[in-house]
């Protein structure tokens, strides 16, 4: 078993100060290390990392740029913390830090563009626990059979209503249920049977167009920042026509999903979950209504944009036999899309507190939006949400359910478009650049519920800063946080947060911050990331030890031959999973 003593969620750290060290700062008395670098071989037979002889096949087998979302999924049966499966998105891809005298997709060699697609996706990572330590490290010895690569082109099912739409088919998919990769993927969370969710979040970005583009397709992709006319994007087009929209334009309707993983099987085919519904989403994670079905929460970031829940029509089973498994794989494919609207609670009330209710898009069987059939709510969610008036938040990131205290922590990570008069209850700032935290709180504690209660939690920013609030708490003495992003809990239900964007002159970290009881708002930075990098996937184990965070886009503004970074092991910066650990 782990035993150990330091245990995170007594919250025993010495703040970290802000600063703009080009390194991982921990508190007085901790440790840390990389688990995983980018380039690091991870398929039994990858070579080793070397950034003058990278291929495309060796990317395949080596771990992805731009760790972001973070999960550890135990390989012990009685899980006595000693060896599991780290999973990881990894976003997207600082070209400029991979290749020497890179500049455009354009200008770049068609196998730079193929090592660019093999190194986004998913890597699955079997680590192991350093002796009695609170270190964790990857596997070396030993089988390794979990370590897979997903990426921009692995075959990926499409599964609910959508799959096999219209709209998704293309003209190298007819079946529209097949879709070479994933990508953008950002934010994640898990499932009670042990599956990993990943967000697609700005695939936009991905598709081009060598000329105009279908003008059927023109609400949408205008809705969704896909392009209308010549656009070069990341040249992708030059690997593979379907990433050309003027060619393709159905392409980029099979991005934008939830993406499952079953990472216990590496043989089985990711899905794209349609029921879902398709945005920039940034993740998804799950809890289960008071009679057990599933219930998924996700945001979709990006500015005005809404936040939406599912809820599965069937009931998980916890049950371990085949069947029962078989079954609960299939939750995420039937149920109801809603979308959130917050609401004051009476004219003249000047709380930011209030009530709110979850909008019903669509079943699997039935759509609730005129002039939308249910695959078209699904296909275009933005579309069909616009319709029935949810409220426009500022970006919301990551949403989680806190085990303990069943409240639901939603990340609005900043909005500086926000105008004074667009603003609400629910997103308070105008020209919001530090962001806020909202709490969420299903009516009768069942997440299954359409009607619920919110507060604002926090107000993001320095603590100088009067528009700025901490829960209450004395604001002198708290850390600034600015632009939470991810959130995670640990076993007492704090909060931890990391960030991605922080405006006040400093580098992006990771804090944590009581829910409850007296110390409700006692904001403490935890840790500060390296140069450039914002800090995701924030994970703490289940023995409280050790604190795991992905350091994503060090020193991106740099270049091979001028890094700004040279974090973690000299040269060119590496984004790169790392642990945290006192003993
Ligand atoms: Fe990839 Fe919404 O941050
Ligand atoms: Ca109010
Ligand atoms: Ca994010
Ligand atoms: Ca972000």
């Amino acid at each position: 078993g782990g035993g150990g003593g330091f245990k995170l969620n007594s919250l025993k750290f010495d703040t970290v100060p802000p600063n703009s060290d080009d390194k991982l700062t921990v508190p007085k008395g901790f440790q840390q290390a990389v688990i995983v670098a980018w380039g690091d071989p991870i398929v039994p037979g990858a070579p080793a990392f070397n950034l003058d002889a990278q291929t495309p096949k060796a990317q395949e087998g080596q771990f992805g740029y731009n760790c972001d979302y973070v999960a550890v999924m135990p390989l012990d049966k009685d899980w006595s913390h000693e060896r599991a499966l780290l999973v990881v998105n990894n976003e997207y891809t600082n070209e400029n830090n991979m290749f020497d005298g890179w500049t455009t997709g354009a200008a770049a060699t068609v196998d730079q563009l193929k090592i660019a697609q093999a190194a986004h996706g998913l890597s699955v990572v079997e680590i192991e626990r350093v002796g009695r330590t609170g270190r964790w490290a990857q596997r070396k010895k030993g089988s390794r059979r979990y370590n897979r690569r997903i990426t921009a082109t692995t075959k990926i099912q499409v599964t609910g209503p959508a799959a096999g739409h219209a709209l998704l088919k293309t003209a190298a998919d007819p079946s529209g249920r097949w879709v070479k990769g994933t990508i953008g993927n950002c934010s994640g969370g898990t499932t009670p049977y042990g599956t990993t969710l990943h967000g697609e979040e700005n695939f936009n970005g991905y598709f081009e167009a060598s000329g105009p583009v279908n003008s059927a397709y023109e609400a949408a992709f205008k809705r969704y920042g896909l392009p209308l006319a010549v656009n070069a994007g990341r040249s992708w087009a030059r690997v593979d026509e379907r990433w050309d929209v003027a060619k393709n334009p159905n392409e980029a309707n099979r991005f934008g999903w939830i993406v499952e993983l079953d990472p216990y099987d590496a043989d089985a085919a990711p899905r794209k979950r349609t029921m879902l519904g398709r945005m920039k989403h940034e993740g998804a994670t799950t809890t289960l209504s008071e009679d057990g079905h599933l219930v998924a929460y996700t945001g979709d970031d990006e500015r005005f944009d809404y936040l939406y829940k599912f809820v599965s029509r069937d009931k998980y089973r916890r049950g371990h036999s085949r069947r029962d498994r078989e079954h609960n794989l299939s939750l995420l494919d039937r149920g109801t899309l809603y979308v959130a609207r917050f609401l004051d609670e009476q004219p003249g009330d000047t709380e930011y507190d209030g009530i709110g209710e979850w909008i019903p898009l669509t079943s699997d069987k039935e759509s609730y939006v005129d002039g939308f059939t249910v695959a078209e709510v699904l296909i275009n969610t933005r579309l069909a949400a616009d319709t029935v008036g949810p409220t426009k938040m500022d970006r919301p990131e990551d949403v989680e359910r806190n085990p303990v205290n069943g409240s639901v922590y939603i990340a609005c990570t900043n909005n500086t478009a926000r105008t004074p008069a667009q603003v609400d209850e629910a997103n308070p700032r105008p020209a919001n650049k530090d962001g806020h935290i909202i709490e969420l709180d299903e009516a009768g504690g069942d997440a299954a519920s359409d009607l619920f209660r919110w507060r604002i939690f926090l107000v993001c920013g320095d603590p100088t800063d009067p528009s700025t609030y901490f829960g209450g708490y004395d604001k002198t003495k708290v850390s600034p946080i600015s632009c939470p992003d991810n959130v995670a809990f640990d076993k007492s239900g704090n909060l931890w947060i990391s960030t991605d964007g922080n405006t006040l002159g400093s580098n992006d970290g990771f804090f944590a911050v009581p829910t409850k009881g007296a110390e409700r708002g006692h904001v403490k930075q935890f840790l500060t990331v390296p140069a450039e990098a914002e800090t995701c996937g924030p994970w703490i184990t289940d023995d409280q030890r050790t604190a795991i965070v992905a350091v994503q886009h060090p020193g991106e503004g740099g270049t091979v031959a001028e890094p700004t970074s040279h974090w973690p092991f000299g040269g060119v910066p590496r984004p790169s999973v790392a642990c945290v650990w006192k003993d």
